[in-house]
């Protein structure tokens, strides 16, 4: 294995949320980010041309970076195209799913929630999550894309909208047994604080931050030593990101360069 750093990948500032695990868990090692802002959001675009830009993109910024391991820092992408990923890269791949387990674990009362995207609350991967680990709990799935937007403002230093946020959560708070929220999109544990003011009752908010460092140990054998600010890439320039990154310890990012040919996005493939 090389001694590169650990790439983080994400459409956007939500693999920041889990870069701040990675810190904690393994402090000297080398990150890097790289996210894909040209194209956020990714929970509402078709899954076929979603595949093919996350793996053009993520070859492209693992070439750039020499990356010794990826992580994918994003639900959305990992419950489509880890198989792609890891088929396509020479690289340890890490993803990241649903933190569903340890919320049926936690849960006293057996009503847990998933808040994520709407690509990955209807994603066959979830309900497969579901049944091997939530089999006896009455799971409510909800689609909270909204809330990816006003993350990526709150990240930029800029006010969120309350009345978007305080609707994304509202078809949560119609039965109090409901004890336990996975936030199933990397996006909204940079928002968790909020959220949790925002709920009438005591609620376990579970991530999946601390399963994805613990799988990055043990791929990452001898990962690079860090040395002063990690590099970044996106594919579009903006302030609002550059901010981003600066915040979570990262130098000012480079626009990456995609080679393979990306087919264009076009209104015929986004999701009825
Ligand atoms: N942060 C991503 C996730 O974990 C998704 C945001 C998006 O829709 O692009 O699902």
């Amino acid at each position: 294995m090389n001694d590169g750093p650990i790439l983080v990948f994400d459409s956007g500032v939500g693999g920041l949320s889990v870069v701040a695990t990675l810190r904690q868990q393994l402090p000297d090692a080398a990150l890097a980010y790289t996210c894909d802002n040209a194209m956020l959001p990714y929970g509402t675009k078709a899954d076929d041309w979603l595949v093919e830009r996350i793996v053009a993109v993520c070859d492209a910024a693992v070439e750039a970076s020499r990356a010794s391991v990826l992580v994918i820092a994003c639900n959305t992408a990992s419950t489509l195209a880890l198989e792609a990923l890891r088929a396509h890269l020479a690289i340890p791949v890490v993803g990241t799913v649903p933190a569903i387990k340890p919320a049926a674990r936690l849960s006293q009362s057996g009503h847990i929630a998933l808040l994520a995207t709407s690509a990955t609350v209807n994603r066959p991967y979830t309900r497969h999550l579901i049944e091997t680990f939530a089999a006896h709990c009455r799971v409510q799935r909800v689609a909270a894309d909204p809330l990816v937007a006003q993350a990526e403002r709150l990240l930029a230093g800029r006010a969120m909208d309350e009345a978007i946020v305080s609707a994304s959560l509202e078809p949560l708070w119609l039965d109090s047994r409901l004890d336990t929220i996975v936030l199933g999109c990397t996006h909204f544990p940079l928002l968790r604080e909020h959220l949790s003011g925002l709920s009438p009752w005591l609620i376990h908010w579970v991530d999946s931050g601390e399963a994805i460092a613990r799988r990055t140990a043990q791929v990452s054998t001898s990962p690079a030593v860090a040395n002063g600010p990690g590099r970044s890439w996106t594919t579009a320039m903006t302030p609002e990101v550059t901010r981003a990154l600066h915040r979570f310890g990262f130098a000012a990012p480079s626009l990456l360069t995609i080679t393979d040919p990306i087919p264009p996005l076009s209104s015929s493939m986004l999701p009825s």
